[in-house]
């Protein structure tokens, strides 16, 4: 069921267009994210939908209603802040009841949901303590926990982990999945992090420059990026110089620079002499040494050229013919060793039809 509706929404700062006529369907219950560079609008965007600045033309639809004239208290949302914007001078209880002190609730029954909500977000044990009192993640989990006592209908979170450390990041991640799931309270999430958004979402919309260029689920996005900005921008790719020489219902037949002929899988709407990329991920790309026999579609000598290792993963740099460089990535399943390969060494690299693909420029 689709619970917000943006129709054609466009902001302006004087000649400037941060959001550029963007339309956009979410559905309740759902963790939907605004992800792209900085400055493409995603912040403009939120404040609009919470409210707090008009847009220049357009229509925001909750419940099918416009509501473009109702002030941000009076929407059923609530946002959620990168400075966490907690009150210095109240303790987390206070804090987190505040929005209900504000709706006109009874001592009492605020008393009784700031108890269950400080359980549910285990900071039962904190409940006098005061902001300066608590760490970056703790200050966070207060703000999630005033945001969602109100049960509003939507809460929109701008970068809400932005100031945070990798590890607790990747804890207060794993939290927040937890807390939209039990709440089921519908979440617009912004970040300019792309592993934060394919491991959170149900769907992401990719911005740019103030206009979405693909929404679609996480997979789906890694997996079939419509065009070279958000191959680029989600995760890592390698992109060689390619013209389209022949097309057929399952096939595109690419001239690719250094190359030569490769086959990637058909696209709607690519024509013959059409110009882009071939793209395949690093982790799509295998290697071998070069005495190997491999069955892939698509293999190329090459070098060694350099090695990044990451712990977990190795990144290599090969140098293919025609000095074509690209990116492989292994996991380093081996204990003990911090790669399978030395630099030099000559390979073969090889992927498989399905994970090269063709992007427009
Ligand atoms: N009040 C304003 N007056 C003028 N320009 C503005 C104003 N607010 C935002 N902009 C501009 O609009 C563009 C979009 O800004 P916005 O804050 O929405 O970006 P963002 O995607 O949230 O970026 P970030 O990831 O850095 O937070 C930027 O170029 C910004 O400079
Ligand atoms: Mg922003």
């Amino acid at each position: 069921m689709t619970l917000l509706e943006i129709r054609n929404i466009t902001k302006r700062f004087g000649n400037f267009v941060a959001v550029d006529d963007i339309n956009l369907d979410i559905k309740a219950g759902e963790f939907f994210t605004l992800l792209g560079p900085s400055g493409c609008g995603k912040t403009t965007l939120l404040r609009m939908i919470a409210g707090f600045d008009a847009p220049d033309s357009g229509e925001i639809l909750l419940d099918g209603h416009n509501i473009i004239d109702v002030p941000p208290e009076k929407r059923p949302f609530h946002t959620v802040f990168q400075s966490y914007a907690l009150f210095p001078h109240m303790t987390v209880a206070d804090n987190i009841g505040f929005p209900l002190k504000m709706s006109g609730k009874s001592l009492e029954e605020i008393n009784t949901r700031v108890a269950s909500t400080l359980k549910e977000v285990e900071l039962s044990q904190f409940a006098d303590r005061y902001p300066h009192e608590l760490s970056g993640g703790q200050k966070q989990r207060v703000a999630f926990a005033r945001g969602l006592i109100n049960k509003p209908r939507l809460l929109l979170l701008d970068e809400p982990l932005g100031a945070l450390d990798e590890k607790l990041r990747e804890n207060m991640q794993r939290e927040l999945i937890n807390l939209q799931a039990e709440a089921g309270v519908t979440f617009i999430y912004v970040t300019h992090a792309q592993n934060e958004a394919l491991a959170l979402s149900h769907r992401i919309a990719i911005m740019n420059q103030g206009r979405i260029e693909q929404i679609g689920e996480p997979s789906r996005i890694y997996n079939y990026p419509v065009n070279r900005f958000v191959a680029d921008f989600i995760g890592k790719i390698n992109m060689l110089d390619a013209t389209v020489i022949k097309t057929s219902s399952s096939h595109l037949t690419l001239k690719v620079a250094g190359l030569g002929e490769v086959t990637v899988p058909a696209r709607d709407g690519i024509k013959v002499n059409d110009r882009g990329v071939m793209a395949v991920r690093p982790e799509q790309i295998r290697m071998v040494a070069q005495t190997s026999e491999i069955a892939d579609e698509f293999q190329f000598t090459g070098k060694i050229k350099d090695f990044f290792y990451i712990g977990d993963v190795t990144t290599y740099i090969i140098d293919l013919a025609n000095s074509t460089r690209i990116e492989a990535l292994l996991p380093n399943s081996l204990p003990g060793h911090a790669k399978l390969f030395e630099i030099g060494d000559p390979i073969i690299v090889s992927w498989q039809e399905q994970s090269a693909q063709f992007l427009l420029n």
